[in-house]
Protein backbone atom coordinates (compact mmCIF):
# COMPACT_ATOMS: atom_id res chain seq x y z
CA UNK A 1 0.00 0.00 0.00
CA UNK A 2 1.41 3.93 -0.58
CA UNK A 3 3.24 5.12 2.06
CA UNK A 4 0.50 7.79 2.56
CA UNK A 5 -2.96 6.27 2.07
CA UNK A 6 -3.15 6.24 5.65
CA UNK A 7 -3.79 9.95 5.75
CA UNK A 8 -6.86 9.62 4.52
CA UNK A 9 -8.26 7.42 7.62
CA UNK A 10 -9.40 10.33 9.67
CA UNK A 11 -12.96 10.08 8.30
CA UNK A 12 -14.65 9.43 11.51
CA UNK A 13 -12.68 12.84 12.92
CA UNK A 14 -13.86 14.70 9.71
CA UNK A 15 -17.24 13.48 10.63
CA UNK A 16 -17.10 15.11 14.20
CA UNK A 17 -15.86 18.37 12.96
CA UNK A 18 -18.54 18.60 10.52
CA UNK A 19 -21.08 17.77 12.99
CA UNK A 20 -18.92 20.64 14.91
CA UNK A 21 -18.49 18.66 17.71
CA UNK A 22 -14.71 18.43 17.26
CA UNK A 23 -13.02 19.14 20.97
CA UNK A 24 -9.36 19.24 20.20
CA UNK A 25 -6.81 21.85 19.64
CA UNK A 26 -9.43 25.03 20.72
CA UNK A 27 -7.58 28.18 20.10
CA UNK A 28 -6.93 30.20 23.52
CA UNK A 29 -6.30 33.60 22.35
CA UNK A 30 -5.61 34.33 26.17
CA UNK A 31 -5.19 33.17 29.35
CA UNK A 32 -5.07 34.18 33.33
CA UNK A 33 -5.31 30.88 34.71
CA UNK A 34 -8.47 30.30 35.54
CA UNK A 35 -9.72 32.07 32.73
CA UNK A 36 -9.29 31.76 29.18
CA UNK A 37 -10.37 33.34 25.87
CA UNK A 38 -11.53 31.48 23.46
CA UNK A 39 -13.05 32.87 20.17
CA UNK A 40 -13.23 36.31 21.86
CA UNK A 41 -15.14 34.92 24.94
CA UNK A 42 -14.14 35.11 28.37
CA UNK A 43 -14.07 31.39 30.17
CA UNK A 44 -14.02 29.88 33.28
CA UNK A 45 -11.00 27.26 32.72
CA UNK A 46 -12.40 23.93 34.36
CA UNK A 47 -9.91 21.52 32.74
CA UNK A 48 -6.20 22.66 33.29
CA UNK A 49 -3.15 20.69 34.64
CA UNK A 50 -2.14 23.95 36.63
CA UNK A 51 -2.91 22.34 39.58
CA UNK A 52 -1.39 24.87 41.90
CA UNK A 53 -2.50 28.04 39.77
CA UNK A 54 1.50 28.81 39.30
CA UNK A 55 1.71 29.60 35.78
CA UNK A 56 0.59 33.20 36.24
CA UNK A 57 2.25 33.62 39.82
CA UNK A 58 4.58 36.80 39.44
CA UNK A 59 6.87 35.30 41.50
CA UNK A 60 7.29 32.29 38.58
CA UNK A 61 6.81 34.69 35.89
CA UNK A 62 10.14 36.80 37.18
CA UNK A 63 12.28 33.80 37.30
CA UNK A 64 11.66 33.13 34.05
CA UNK A 65 12.10 36.48 32.68
CA UNK A 66 15.64 36.81 34.77
CA UNK A 67 16.46 33.45 33.78
CA UNK A 68 16.40 34.64 30.00
CA UNK A 69 18.17 37.53 30.70
CA UNK A 70 21.29 35.90 32.58
CA UNK A 71 21.56 32.74 30.32
CA UNK A 72 19.63 33.64 27.42
CA UNK A 73 16.46 31.47 25.34
CA UNK A 74 18.08 27.81 25.19
CA UNK A 75 20.81 25.72 26.30
CA UNK A 76 21.77 24.41 22.76
CA UNK A 77 23.10 21.38 23.85
CA UNK A 78 22.60 18.11 26.17
CA UNK A 79 23.48 17.75 29.63
CA UNK A 80 25.48 15.39 29.17
CA UNK A 81 27.83 17.78 26.49
CA UNK A 82 27.61 21.47 26.53
CA UNK A 83 23.95 21.90 28.08
CA UNK A 84 24.39 21.39 31.86
CA UNK A 85 23.75 24.31 33.90
CA UNK A 86 23.89 25.27 37.31
CA UNK A 87 20.34 26.14 37.35
CA UNK A 88 19.65 22.29 36.15
CA UNK A 89 21.64 21.13 39.04
CA UNK A 90 19.94 23.78 41.37
CA UNK A 91 16.46 22.19 40.35
CA UNK A 92 17.92 18.78 41.13
CA UNK A 93 19.14 19.46 44.57
CA UNK A 94 15.83 20.92 45.23
CA UNK A 95 13.52 18.30 43.95
CA UNK A 96 15.71 15.72 46.25
CA UNK A 97 15.22 17.77 48.91
CA UNK A 98 11.92 18.28 48.47
CA UNK A 99 10.82 14.25 47.43
CA UNK A 100 13.44 13.22 49.92
CA UNK A 101 15.75 10.98 47.29
CA UNK A 102 19.33 11.21 47.73
CA UNK A 103 19.32 12.70 43.72
CA UNK A 104 17.21 13.76 40.80
CA UNK A 105 17.84 14.16 37.35
CA UNK A 106 15.90 16.53 34.95
CA UNK A 107 14.85 15.96 31.46
CA UNK A 108 13.32 17.91 28.71
CA UNK A 109 9.84 16.96 29.00
CA UNK A 110 8.35 13.85 31.45
CA UNK A 111 7.75 12.21 28.28
CA UNK A 112 11.13 12.25 27.46
CA UNK A 113 11.78 11.22 31.51
CA UNK A 114 9.92 7.95 30.91
CA UNK A 115 10.80 6.93 27.71
CA UNK A 116 14.52 7.13 28.35
CA UNK A 117 13.82 6.14 32.00
CA UNK A 118 12.10 2.45 31.70
CA UNK A 119 14.33 0.99 28.50
CA UNK A 120 17.65 2.07 30.75
CA UNK A 121 16.13 0.07 33.61
CA UNK A 122 14.62 -3.06 32.13
CA UNK A 123 16.74 -4.57 29.73
CA UNK A 124 16.15 -8.21 28.09
CA UNK A 125 15.47 -10.92 30.16
CA UNK A 126 13.64 -8.52 32.60
CA UNK A 127 9.68 -7.84 32.80
CA UNK A 128 7.64 -4.67 33.36
CA UNK A 129 4.22 -4.67 34.91
CA UNK A 130 2.32 -1.88 33.41
CA UNK A 131 -0.78 -0.65 34.47
CA UNK A 132 -3.60 -1.36 31.86
CA UNK A 133 -4.11 2.68 32.33
CA UNK A 134 -0.96 3.63 32.35
CA UNK A 135 -0.01 7.06 30.40
CA UNK A 136 1.19 7.08 26.56
CA UNK A 137 4.98 7.68 27.04
CA UNK A 138 5.17 4.56 29.73
CA UNK A 139 3.77 2.93 26.79
CA UNK A 140 6.02 4.45 24.79
CA UNK A 141 8.98 3.68 27.24
CA UNK A 142 7.61 0.02 27.60
CA UNK A 143 8.09 -0.29 23.69
CA UNK A 144 11.28 0.85 23.76
CA UNK A 145 12.50 -1.84 26.32
CA UNK A 146 14.08 -5.02 25.46
CA UNK A 147 12.70 -6.05 28.32
CA UNK A 148 8.99 -8.04 28.22
CA UNK A 149 5.42 -5.95 29.08
CA UNK A 150 2.72 -7.33 30.82
CA UNK A 151 -0.15 -5.13 31.41
CA UNK A 152 -2.25 -5.83 34.60
CA UNK A 153 -6.29 -4.28 34.28
CA UNK A 154 -6.14 -1.09 35.73
CA UNK A 155 -5.63 -0.72 39.39
CA UNK A 156 -6.27 -5.20 39.81
CA UNK A 157 -3.64 -6.25 42.03
CA UNK A 158 -4.78 -9.95 41.91
CA UNK A 159 -3.98 -9.41 38.28
CA UNK A 160 -1.01 -7.64 38.95
CA UNK A 161 0.31 -10.30 41.33
CA UNK A 162 -0.48 -13.34 39.27
CA UNK A 163 1.58 -11.87 36.12
CA UNK A 164 4.22 -11.13 38.70
CA UNK A 165 4.17 -15.21 39.88
CA UNK A 166 3.63 -16.24 35.80
CA UNK A 167 7.42 -14.90 35.40
CA UNK A 168 10.99 -16.64 36.81
CA UNK A 169 11.54 -16.05 40.23
CA UNK A 170 14.78 -14.37 39.69
CA UNK A 171 14.34 -11.73 37.15
CA UNK A 172 14.49 -8.72 37.15
CA UNK A 173 10.65 -7.03 37.46
CA UNK A 174 9.68 -3.26 37.42
CA UNK A 175 6.06 -2.36 38.32
CA UNK A 176 5.67 0.96 36.82
CA UNK A 177 2.13 2.95 37.93
CA UNK A 178 0.78 6.19 37.60
CA UNK A 179 0.44 7.51 40.56
CA UNK A 180 -2.90 9.84 40.02
CA UNK A 181 -4.63 8.31 36.88
CA UNK A 182 -5.22 11.40 34.92
CA UNK A 183 -8.79 10.69 33.48
CA UNK A 184 -10.65 9.45 36.90
CA UNK A 185 -8.41 11.70 39.43
CA UNK A 186 -8.23 7.89 41.20
CA UNK A 187 -4.75 6.75 42.81
CA UNK A 188 -2.98 3.93 42.28
CA UNK A 189 -3.15 0.96 45.07
CA UNK A 190 0.87 1.70 45.93
CA UNK A 191 0.35 0.50 49.76
CA UNK A 192 -0.84 -3.22 47.93
CA UNK A 193 1.84 -2.41 44.82
CA UNK A 194 4.50 -1.86 47.62
CA UNK A 195 3.84 -5.49 49.44
CA UNK A 196 3.38 -7.40 45.83
CA UNK A 197 6.71 -5.70 44.99
CA UNK A 198 8.99 -7.09 48.56
CA UNK A 199 7.17 -10.45 47.88
CA UNK A 200 8.35 -10.83 44.03
CA UNK A 201 11.60 -8.87 44.69
CA UNK A 202 10.19 -6.12 42.02
CA UNK A 203 11.08 -2.63 41.82
CA UNK A 204 8.39 0.11 41.75
CA UNK A 205 8.11 2.55 39.60
CA UNK A 206 5.82 5.67 40.00
CA UNK A 207 4.59 8.35 37.10
CA UNK A 208 3.96 11.34 39.66
CA UNK A 209 2.67 13.27 36.62
CA UNK A 210 -0.87 14.27 38.63
CA UNK A 211 0.45 13.20 41.74
CA UNK A 212 2.94 16.02 42.56
CA UNK A 213 1.60 18.99 43.76
CA UNK A 214 -1.90 17.10 44.35
CA UNK A 215 -1.74 14.75 47.05
CA UNK A 216 0.98 13.42 49.56
CA UNK A 217 1.64 16.01 52.74
CA UNK A 218 2.23 19.40 50.99
CA UNK A 219 1.78 17.94 47.70
CA UNK A 220 5.06 15.15 47.92
CA UNK A 221 3.04 12.86 45.88
CA UNK A 222 1.53 9.13 45.52
CA UNK A 223 4.43 7.17 47.67
CA UNK A 224 4.69 10.07 50.37
CA UNK A 225 0.64 9.97 50.68
CA UNK A 226 0.61 6.52 51.61
CA UNK A 227 3.92 6.62 53.78
CA UNK A 228 5.88 4.36 51.59
CA UNK A 229 9.31 4.28 49.85
CA UNK A 230 8.92 4.15 45.97
CA UNK A 231 12.27 3.15 43.89
CA UNK A 232 11.68 5.46 40.97
CA UNK A 233 9.72 9.05 41.46
CA UNK A 234 8.75 10.26 37.89
CA UNK A 235 7.37 13.74 37.57
CA UNK A 236 6.93 16.78 35.24
CA UNK A 237 6.67 20.24 35.20
CA UNK A 238 4.55 20.72 32.50
CA UNK A 239 1.15 20.42 35.62
CA UNK A 240 1.54 22.10 38.89
CA UNK A 241 5.06 22.99 38.72
CA UNK A 242 4.18 25.68 36.21
CA UNK A 243 6.70 25.01 33.23
CA UNK A 244 7.44 22.42 31.33
CA UNK A 245 10.62 19.18 31.44
CA UNK A 246 10.09 16.29 33.55
CA UNK A 247 12.62 14.39 35.86
CA UNK A 248 13.05 11.11 37.85
CA UNK A 249 14.11 11.16 41.61
CA UNK A 250 15.27 8.24 43.16
CA UNK A 251 19.09 7.19 44.72
CA UNK A 252 22.51 8.39 43.40
CA UNK A 253 22.97 5.07 42.24
CA UNK A 254 19.66 5.27 40.09
CA UNK A 255 20.65 9.06 39.07
CA UNK A 256 23.95 8.42 38.23
CA UNK A 257 23.03 5.25 35.95
CA UNK A 258 20.18 7.20 34.24
CA UNK A 259 22.81 9.95 33.09
CA UNK A 260 25.11 7.66 31.24
CA UNK A 261 22.13 5.22 29.86
CA UNK A 262 18.93 7.02 29.32
CA UNK A 263 19.36 8.21 25.58
CA UNK A 264 15.83 10.43 25.63
CA UNK A 265 18.59 12.33 28.95
CA UNK A 266 21.39 12.09 26.38
CA UNK A 267 20.51 12.96 23.08
CA UNK A 268 18.16 15.86 23.35
CA UNK A 269 18.58 19.16 24.17
CA UNK A 270 18.81 20.38 27.95
CA UNK A 271 15.78 22.14 29.29
CA UNK A 272 15.44 26.04 28.15
CA UNK A 273 16.48 28.08 31.06
CA UNK A 274 13.24 29.75 31.42
CA UNK A 275 11.37 26.46 31.81
CA UNK A 276 13.97 24.99 34.57
CA UNK A 277 13.91 28.65 36.52
CA UNK A 278 9.75 28.48 36.00
CA UNK A 279 9.66 25.07 37.50
CA UNK A 280 12.37 25.80 40.39
CA UNK A 281 10.41 28.90 41.32
CA UNK A 282 7.02 26.98 41.13
CA UNK A 283 8.98 24.64 43.43
CA UNK A 284 10.08 26.67 46.16
CA UNK A 285 6.70 28.69 45.92
CA UNK A 286 4.69 24.97 46.85
CA UNK A 287 7.53 24.13 49.47
CA UNK A 288 6.72 27.99 51.41
CA UNK A 289 3.47 27.47 50.95
CA UNK A 290 2.06 23.98 51.19
CA UNK A 291 -1.69 25.50 52.12
CA UNK A 292 -2.57 25.78 48.00
CA UNK A 293 -2.88 21.93 48.13
CA UNK A 294 -4.96 22.48 51.28
CA UNK A 295 -7.01 25.08 49.52
CA UNK A 296 -7.06 23.57 45.70
CA UNK A 297 -8.65 20.43 47.71
CA UNK A 298 -11.68 22.34 49.46
CA UNK A 299 -12.42 24.49 46.37
CA UNK A 300 -12.52 20.36 44.90
CA UNK A 301 -14.81 19.62 47.51
CA UNK A 302 -16.98 22.71 46.79
CA UNK A 303 -17.46 21.88 43.56
CA UNK A 304 -17.64 18.21 43.49
CA UNK A 305 -20.83 18.97 46.57
CA UNK A 306 -22.31 21.32 43.51
CA UNK A 307 -21.95 18.67 41.43
CA UNK A 308 -23.24 16.07 43.39
CA UNK A 309 -26.00 18.35 44.55
CA UNK A 310 -27.05 18.16 41.04
CA UNK A 311 -27.30 13.95 40.85
CA UNK A 312 -23.89 14.26 39.15
CA UNK A 313 -21.86 11.14 38.98
CA UNK A 314 -17.95 12.17 40.30
CA UNK A 315 -17.08 8.75 40.10
CA UNK A 316 -15.56 9.07 43.29
CA UNK A 317 -12.49 10.75 42.79
CA UNK A 318 -10.30 11.60 46.25
CA UNK A 319 -8.35 14.57 43.80
CA UNK A 320 -8.22 17.53 42.24
CA UNK A 321 -8.95 15.78 39.19
CA UNK A 322 -12.94 15.46 38.77
CA UNK A 323 -14.58 13.37 36.43
CA UNK A 324 -18.25 13.87 35.52
CA UNK A 325 -19.55 10.38 34.19
CA UNK A 326 -21.85 11.12 31.48
CA UNK A 327 -21.51 7.48 28.94
CA UNK A 328 -22.53 8.24 25.54
CA UNK A 329 -19.62 9.26 23.64
CA UNK A 330 -22.06 12.22 21.69
CA UNK A 331 -23.50 13.58 24.06
CA UNK A 332 -20.75 13.76 25.67
CA UNK A 333 -18.84 16.23 23.08
CA UNK A 334 -22.23 18.01 23.11
CA UNK A 335 -22.38 18.20 26.51
CA UNK A 336 -18.88 20.23 26.55
CA UNK A 337 -20.08 22.54 23.58
CA UNK A 338 -22.72 23.88 25.36
CA UNK A 339 -20.92 24.39 28.55
CA UNK A 340 -18.31 26.47 25.97
CA UNK A 341 -21.37 28.26 25.21
CA UNK A 342 -21.99 28.57 28.91
CA UNK A 343 -18.58 30.08 29.77
CA UNK A 344 -16.58 26.79 30.88
CA UNK A 345 -14.08 25.30 29.21
CA UNK A 346 -14.08 21.65 30.11
CA UNK A 347 -12.20 18.29 28.39
CA UNK A 348 -14.58 15.53 26.79
CA UNK A 349 -13.20 12.00 27.45
CA UNK A 350 -14.62 9.46 25.07
CA UNK A 351 -13.61 6.06 24.16
CA UNK A 352 -10.49 5.09 23.43
CA UNK A 353 -9.23 7.25 26.21
CA UNK A 354 -11.98 5.74 28.64
CA UNK A 355 -13.68 2.25 28.28
CA UNK A 356 -17.03 1.71 25.81
CA UNK A 357 -19.91 3.69 27.06
CA UNK A 358 -17.77 5.41 30.13
CA UNK A 359 -17.46 8.90 28.44
CA UNK A 360 -16.92 11.68 30.94
CA UNK A 361 -16.19 15.46 31.20
CA UNK A 362 -12.82 15.68 32.59
CA UNK A 363 -12.90 18.64 35.41
CA UNK A 364 -9.79 20.41 37.77
CA UNK A 365 -9.87 22.75 40.26
CA UNK A 366 -7.32 25.04 40.88
CA UNK A 367 -6.48 26.90 44.46
CA UNK A 368 -6.72 30.02 42.53
CA UNK A 369 -10.37 29.68 41.48
CA UNK A 370 -12.68 32.32 43.38
CA UNK A 371 -16.13 30.87 44.36
CA UNK A 372 -17.72 32.96 41.57
CA UNK A 373 -15.68 31.12 38.85
CA UNK A 374 -16.73 28.07 41.20
CA UNK A 375 -20.24 28.78 41.09
CA UNK A 376 -20.31 29.85 37.08
CA UNK A 377 -19.10 26.47 36.55
CA UNK A 378 -21.63 24.97 38.51
CA UNK A 379 -24.39 26.68 37.27
CA UNK A 380 -23.50 25.77 33.46
CA UNK A 381 -23.94 22.27 34.77
CA UNK A 382 -26.64 23.00 36.38
CA UNK A 383 -28.01 23.64 32.80
CA UNK A 384 -26.70 20.67 31.08
CA UNK A 385 -27.18 17.95 34.01
CA UNK A 386 -30.55 16.87 32.46
CA UNK A 387 -28.78 15.71 29.58
CA UNK A 388 -25.76 14.01 31.44
CA UNK A 389 -28.39 12.26 33.62
CA UNK A 390 -30.90 11.16 30.47
CA UNK A 391 -27.35 9.60 29.19
CA UNK A 392 -26.50 8.21 32.47
CA UNK A 393 -29.63 6.35 32.79
CA UNK A 394 -29.22 5.39 29.04
CA UNK A 395 -26.86 1.98 29.08
CA UNK A 396 -25.03 2.06 25.77
CA UNK A 397 -22.03 0.86 24.56
CA UNK A 398 -21.82 3.33 21.68
CA UNK A 399 -18.42 4.62 20.64
CA UNK A 400 -17.94 7.42 18.49
CA UNK A 401 -14.17 6.29 17.47
CA UNK A 402 -14.54 2.46 17.56
CA UNK A 403 -14.54 2.21 13.94
CA UNK A 404 -11.11 3.71 13.96
CA UNK A 405 -9.35 0.73 13.65
CA UNK A 406 -6.31 1.36 11.30
CA UNK A 407 -3.76 3.08 13.70
CA UNK A 408 -5.85 6.09 13.97
CA UNK A 409 -7.81 5.00 17.16
CA UNK A 410 -4.42 4.83 18.34
CA UNK A 411 -3.73 8.31 17.37
CA UNK A 412 -6.60 9.99 18.73
CA UNK A 413 -6.38 7.44 22.31
CA UNK A 414 -2.55 9.55 22.48
CA UNK A 415 -4.15 12.75 21.64
CA UNK A 416 -6.76 12.82 24.56
CA UNK A 417 -4.72 11.74 27.11
CA UNK A 418 -3.47 15.15 29.16
C1 LIG B 1 0.73 10.57 33.56
C2 LIG B 1 1.58 11.42 32.67
N1 LIG B 1 2.88 11.11 32.54
C3 LIG B 1 3.70 11.83 31.77
C4 LIG B 1 3.24 12.93 31.07
C5 LIG B 1 4.18 13.67 30.17
O1 LIG B 1 4.55 14.87 30.74
P1 LIG B 1 5.12 16.10 29.87
O2 LIG B 1 3.95 16.97 29.57
O3 LIG B 1 6.11 16.73 30.77
O4 LIG B 1 5.75 15.53 28.64
C6 LIG B 1 1.91 13.30 31.19
C7 LIG B 1 1.42 14.49 30.46
O5 LIG B 1 0.48 14.50 29.77
C8 LIG B 1 1.05 12.52 32.00
O6 LIG B 1 -0.23 12.83 32.11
Amino acid sequence: MELFNKLQGLTLVNMVRQAKLYPFFRTLEGSIGNNVTHKGKNLVMMSSNNYLGLTHDPRVINAAVEAVKFWGTGCTGSRFLNGNLSLHEKLEKKLAEFLGTESALVFASGFLANQGAIPALAHKGDYIFSDGDNHACIIEGCKASDAETLVYRHNDMEHLEQLLKSVPADCGKLIVTDGVFSMTGKTAKYDQIYNLAKKYNARTFIDDAHGLGVVGVGGRGTANMYNLPVDVIMGTFSKSMASQGGFIAGSAELIDWLRHNARSFMFSAALAPASTAAALKALEVLMEEPERVVKANANAEYFKKGLQNLGIDTMGSPTTIIPVLVGDDSVCLGVCQTLLKLGIFTTPVVYPAVPRGQALIRCSVMPTHTEKDLDIAIGAFAQVAPAILAANAAPNTNAIYEEMNNGAGEFMKSQMRV
